[in-house]
């Protein structure tokens, strides 16, 4: 069901959850302060209450509620990223954020989207804790048509269109010596070099014994579809997800990502793809990934890869 901004406030005021579009992914919003509407954000999506929520702020200013001390280079990335598609793990001031909203833990995650309808938003209801608007384990929703897939049309949404990016926010961490990724995202590994020196690690979840972000760990964005990854595309595959400036073997279908040149393009496309097989009950497709290990393609590979060994 489609709402307006206004409608939607209302409703989050009320202690309702919404689904809202954000130039990343749509979210399932909450108020920060509604513990009912946060737990039925768990219920919802079938999430584990072991895996925390992203705080959603109108401005970086707002930090200073919450966060006990900065860690350094703080300012200068949310000066340089905010409004926009990042989000700083950050130590907290722990009796200020309850504990099912960060699962425990002494940190908590915050973004400040740039997207104007989620910006005009949260300005009318104050922070929001968003997950992104689709059911545990399935790609995440970049269209309110998705949202209502997985959680029925009287479902209430703000329409905002196919959201920019179509992937979720790049997530950093300050483990003490320097800021990592502990999340690809929509903002490529090498554009934080010209702000921190240094272009950030990526570390996995499964790196170390403490996992430090734990929705990593679980199974994520995956089709029913076997997606298929091997170099030569297997003669029984009907349907290629691939490149319009690639020549391909004739008589098959193409999912287009677009050119082979644009990471935007292809990220921005590929949740919609995913969905789009298992709404055609596609049960086989291969995937070209003759493609970089740089930049934003970084992120499009580790969300094709966990969406074929998600099975
Ligand atoms: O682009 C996005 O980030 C979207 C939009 C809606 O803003 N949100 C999103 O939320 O992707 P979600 O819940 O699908 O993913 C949040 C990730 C999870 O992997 C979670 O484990 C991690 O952030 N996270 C949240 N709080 C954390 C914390 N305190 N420490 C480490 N990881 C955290
Ligand atoms: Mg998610």
């Amino acid at each position: 069901m489609h709402i307006s901004i206004d409608q939607a406030a209302t409703l989050l005021l009320m202690g309702h959850v919404v689904a809202v579009p954000t130039e990343t992914v749509y979210g399932l919003a909450a108020s920060l302060y509604d513990p009912n509407a946060i737990a039925q954000i768990f219920t919802v999506k079938g999430r584990p209450s072991n895996n925390p929520l992203i705080i959603h702020l109108a401005s970086a200013e707002q930090l200073n509620d919450y966060v006990h001390t900065l860690p350094p280079y703080t300012e200068k990335l949310t000066a340089a990223f905010w409004p926009g598609p990042m989000t700083l793990v950050l130590p907290i001031i722990s009796e200020k954020i309850s504990t099912s909203v960060r699962a425990g833990l002494p940190t908590a995650a915050f973004r400040v989207p740039h997207f104007p309808i989620t910006h005009e938003l949260i300005k009318k209801t104050g922070p929001l804790v968003m997950p992104s608007a689709n059911l545990s384990g399935k790609p995440s929703a970049t269209s309110a048509t998705h949202v209502e897939t997985d959680f029925g049309a009287d479902f209430p949404v703000v329409d905002g269109g196919d959201c920019i990016n179509g992937v979720e926010s790049t997530i950093l961490y300050w483990n003490e010596h320097q800021w990592v990724i502990i999340r690809l995202g929509a903002i490529a590994p090498e554009v934080f070099k010209p702000i921190l020196g240094y272009i950030p690690n990526v570390v996995g979840a499964e790196s170390s014994s403490q996992p430090i972000c734990p929705g990593q760990l679980y199974r994520h964005y995956a089709p029913r579809a076997t997606l298929i990854l091997t170099p030569d595309m297997p003669i029984y595959v009907d349907t290629i997800i691939g490149f319009d400036d690639r020549v391909y073997p004739h008589g098959k279908r193409l999912l287009s990502m677009g050119l082979s040149s644009d990471p935007f393009i292809a990220t921005h496309r590929l949740y919609a793809i995913l969905r789009q097989l298992d709404e055609e009950g596609i049960l086989h497709a291969w995937i070209d990934i003759d493609i970089p290990d740089t930049g934003l393609w970084l992120t499009f590979k580790e969300r094709i890869y966990k969406a074929a060994q998600a099975k």
